[in-house]
């Protein structure tokens, strides 16, 4: 799977220049210099610099512990190790064919004499798309189990940053992204922090990672974190009289925020810049950063564009509970007995129909929520036995329905939403696998809402992420892909475990049901969340008026349809939901064609252009085919988009089919309404497209112009 280019060259250096404590290395292209030292007291610090422009201003690192002395100051610098590495390697699934992994590495090795030579390492890695390091603690005498009370890294931004940030929150990503000055976040943070059937937010200046930010004089900066294994999550709190971000981790129940044993190692911190917006949106650092896969067998793990029953029950039309009843219980309530309410989503015949409506049109596979029993008091209760993952509502057939939707070619994902029990779902977690391979699912949507069971742990605390990973670690050996919503926010690792093909971990398309996203949503979370890896944001909606289908919800899709068509492009996912109803999509199938035809694997992806909070236009070729796909969306302000074809083959021409926004659409008003045109376009076009307020525009690009092609107009 690995395709190594050039092996690692290591040079260790032991030479230690009189006076000179500093330590600087570069990235491969040289744009970046990063600076290590250690203070008068011994407390290591950092720097960094992109073409001259501080990124990073002097920051320190160190780690508070509880029962051990600290790793925060006394430190000598007894070894330094600067090595360069290079290859190339071939992702199961992603948005282009291959990934190159090129970087420069710093390893210092720090002592703490008065501490009988204890010792940690600090790894820094330097791309030319950013910087990467961790904490190291090596096998040694007098170093084994610890305590972090707090991470201490600092991150010294070089001035009041125009920032896209979330409250920073032990428990939820599902906020709308806050848009302001670093300087303004402590008078807005109240504002955003809405309300979360589960959320703990921790200072009027803490903020979630990934944090996208832009310098004034151009400079683009996103801090997140790399390989999150074992250790809790890290976000980022800001004392904003001096404009330094500290590390802030999450808690467990007994306020702990990671139990380390040596050898072991952090996360890594990283810090992508650029001055282009849309180098950020590619890089790739995050993933180079975590271990390559393990998996000797990949080939069960494939990208999956589904439908399902699920927007029914979001916005109200349907229920995942079989009645109305309260205070059920799993093993003892007789399911069949109780009073139906007549708005159960996932009976047989139901399904069926979404597998038919799947099928004909090409779907993989179609996902289907409430089958299970105990939806009736799934959450709020603090339940521990909610769900036992292996018991189907009287009205949903299991087998049947594996029979049918095998015949007509189409996978069942299956759902675990476990409320929060994750204790349970642990018990569970063999059976439940063993009954999906019986029944033939080869994908599961796992869940978390509510407050966590172990009662007092958080989403993002120790124990939950290990919890993650153990579940798809475990789903590896059934062959089972996995897409956790309400999980922590991804870190690269589906590199390491490319069967974590979906996350949500941040506010989905869900919200356009209860309230609706900021017009802006979109243009930001590929800056944000999608950093660490593809988020099920379930795009596709077309009823963009909720109270269509349930006249009690008044909430709107903040977009236009076409947006919704633009987000299979923009929000880069292998796996991806056609989210509305069937009966929507019948009467449009020409705009739902886009849908059909869009790829989920790709070659290769281009950013056209790109402004976060405002706009972003991105072209990406489909896995081992010649078709393109274009995608551009913005934020509330009507725009030209500016669509430039230079990643075409030259010297061909192709026919492009052109979703555009009615003249008049908006999300606002006329939503709804659009335009399809076929054009011929070369790498030489260059189009002027205009798209509406949190509008956008898609393009299929599927053949070479023919007979019956050749009077198509052409773009110059
Ligand atoms: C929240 C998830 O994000 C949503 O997709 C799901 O339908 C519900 N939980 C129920 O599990
Ligand atoms: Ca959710």
């Amino acid at each position: 799977m690995m395709k190594k280019i050039l092996a690692a060259a290591i040079i260790i250096c032991f030479f230690w220049q009189a006076n000179a404590q500093e330590l600087t290395l570069n990235s491969p292209d040289k744009n970046f210099t990063l600076s290590f030292n250690l203070t008068e007291n011994g407390v290591p610090t950092y720097s960094l610099t992109y073409k001259q422009k501080d990124v990073i201003k002097t920051s320190k690192l160190g780690i508070e512990t509880k029962n051990v002395p600290s790793f925060l100051d006394g430190f000598t610098l007894t070894e330094k190790a600067v090595s360069k590495f290079d290859e190339t390697w071939t992702p199961v699934w992603g948005e282009s064919k291959t990934i190159r992994n090129n970087y420069n590495e710093l390893l210092v090795t720090l002592t703490q004499k008065t501490q009988r030579n204890r010792f940690i390492r600090i790894c820094f890695r330097l791309f030319d798309d950013g910087l990467g390091f961790r904490y190291e603690f090596p096998t040694q005498p007098h170093l084994s189990y610890f305590v972090v009370k707090q991470e201490r890294t600092q991150f010294a931004m070089a001035g009041d940053h125009k920032a896209f940030w979330l409250p920073g929150d032990y428990d939820t990503q599902e906020y709308n992204t806050a848009t302001s000055n670093l300087s303004e976040i402590r008078a807005k943070i109240k504002s955003f922090i809405t309300a979360n059937v589960s959320q703990n937010t921790f200072s009027a200046t803490g903020v979630q990672t990934p944090l996208m930010m832009k310098s004034k004089d151009g400079l683009y900066i996103n801090i997140h974190e790399a390989a999150l294994v074992d250790y809790s999550a890290m976000h980022l709190n800001l004392d904003d009289k001096t404009m330094i971000f500290e590390s802030h981790l999450t808690p467990d129940a007994n306020g702990d925020m990671a139990y380390v044993q040596a050898p072991s190692q952090t996360p890594w911190r990283t810090v992508i810049a650029s001055d282009k917006a849309g180098d950020v949106l590619m890089s790739k650092l995050i993933y180079n950063l975590n271990e390559p896969t393990k998996y000797k067998d990949v080939s069960w793990i494939k990208p999956v564009k589904y439908m399902g029953v699920w927007w029914e029950m979001i916005t109200g039309k349907s229920t995942w509970s079989i009645s109305d009843t309260n205070n059920v219980q799993v093993g003892i309530t007789d399911f069949a007995a109780l009073k139906p309410n007549g708005k159960h989503g996932a009976t047989t015949a139901h399904v069926k129909e979404y597998i038919d409506f799947a099928s004909a049109n090409g779907f993989d596979a179609v996902l289907v929520e409430g089958w299970n029993v105990g939806w009736e008091d799934w959450f709020g209760k603090s339940k521990f036995h909610v769900f036992d993952f292996i018991t189907p509502y009287p009205d949903f057939d299991v087998q049947e329905l594996h029979r049918y939707a095998a015949s007509k070619n189409i996978k069942m994902i299956m759902h675990h939403e476990t409320s929060g029990s994750t204790t349970n779902y642990e018990r569970y977690m063999d059976t439940a696998f063993k009954f999906m391979v019986a029944n033939g699912y080869n994908a599961v949507k796992t869940g978390y809402v509510g407050n966590m069971i172990p009662r007092g742990e958080h989403h993002y605390s120790q124990t939950m992420i290990d919890h993650y990973l153990y579940n798809i670690k475990k789903a590896a050996e059934y062959k089972i892909m996995i897409n956790a919503h309400e999980a922590v926010r991804p870190t690269g690792l589906a590199r390491t475990y490319p069967n974590l093909i979906g996350n949500e971990a941040a506010r989905g398309t869900e919200y356009q049901a209860f309230g609706g996203n900021n017009p802006d949503h979109t243009t930001i979370l590929p800056f944000t969340r999608l950093m660490g890896g593809p988020m099920d944001y379930t795009p596709g909606i077309f009823q963009t008026d909720v109270s269509v289908y349930n006249p009690q919800n008044h909430s709107r899709v903040n977009t236009t349809l076409v947006n919704q068509l633009a987000l299979y492009v923009t929000m880069y996912s292998p796996l991806q939901m056609a989210a509305d109803f069937p009966e929507t999509y019948a009467k449009h199938m020409d705009a739902f064609q886009f849908i059909k035809d869009v790829a989920v694997d790709w070659d290769e992806s281009t950013v056209l252009e790109a402004e976060p909070g405002d706009y972003i236009t991105i072209a990406r070729k489909a896995k081992n085919k010649n078709e393109w796909y274009i995608g551009s969306v913005n934020d509330e302000n009507p725009r030209t988009a500016n669509i430039n074809f230079s990643f075409l083959p030259a010297g061909k021409t192709f026919v492009a089919t052109i979703y555009a926004d009615g003249a008049d659409a908006g999300y606002l008003k006329n939503s709804m309404s659009y335009t399809i045109r076929k054009v011929l376009v070369t790498a030489a076009s260059i189009l002027k497209q205009k798209v509406g307020a949190a509008g956008g525009a898609a393009i299929s690009i599927k053949e070479e112009v023919s007979a019956a092609t050749k009077k198509l107009p052409k773009i110059k």
